[in-house]
């Protein structure tokens, strides 16, 4: 078990492309569940394998909240096969602390992946775990929720993450 070091833009590893996953052996399991453990210390509801600067397609979401069990979502490979709806709300990026903005996405996805065992699953899903499903997978092709934001959101995010880059180094 352990805790793994995330990384923050402008972070290269999290502009590339990640590779499919190919080998379902112990290791694989292994960095899932250390994923798993660091997004609950975060504590965060999705991260993505490039977050930890592996570059391969793995995410782990978990949008259950505070009182009810754990659900975990562990997905290999995934890929958004059907979309529906619309929907804008607030995101954060633990690659990109204390910083929040709106986001269009899809009320509505159908994901298909893979699970640890190799399995193919499909799973269709709306509410918070949509648009994690959809945020975690554009951490797999190198997108952040920023990326998503017009131009002026854009550059006025540069400005206040240079600003929480600076209160950063102060505390450590
Ligand atoms: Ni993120």
């Amino acid at each position: 078990m352990a805790l793994l070091k995330i990384r923050h833009y402008p972070d290269p590893v999290l502009k590339k492309v990640a590779a499919p996953v190919t080998d379902f052996d112990e290791p694989l399991r292994q960095l899932a569940h250390d994923m798993a453990e660091t997004m609950y210390a975060a504590p965060g509801i999705g991260l993505a394998a490039p977050q930890v600067g592996i570059s391969k397609r793995l995410t782990v979401i978990d949008c259950s909240s505070r009182d009810e069990e754990a659900q975990l979502l562990v997905l290999v490979n995934p890929e958004i096969i059907d979309r529906e709806g619309e929907s804008c709300e607030e995101e954060g990026c633990l690659s990109v602390p204390e910083y929040y903005a709106k986001v269009n996405r899809s009320e509505k996805v159908k994901v298909r992946f893979q699970d640890l065992d190799e399995q193919t699953r499909i799973i269709e899903t709306g509410g918070l775990t949509a648009i994690a499903c959809q945020h975690e997978i554009d951490h797999l092709d190198g997108i952040l929720f920023v990326d998503h934001l017009s131009p002026l959101k854009r550059s006025i995010f540069r400005k206040k993450w240079k600003k929480i880059q600076e209160h950063m180094t102060e505390q450590m």
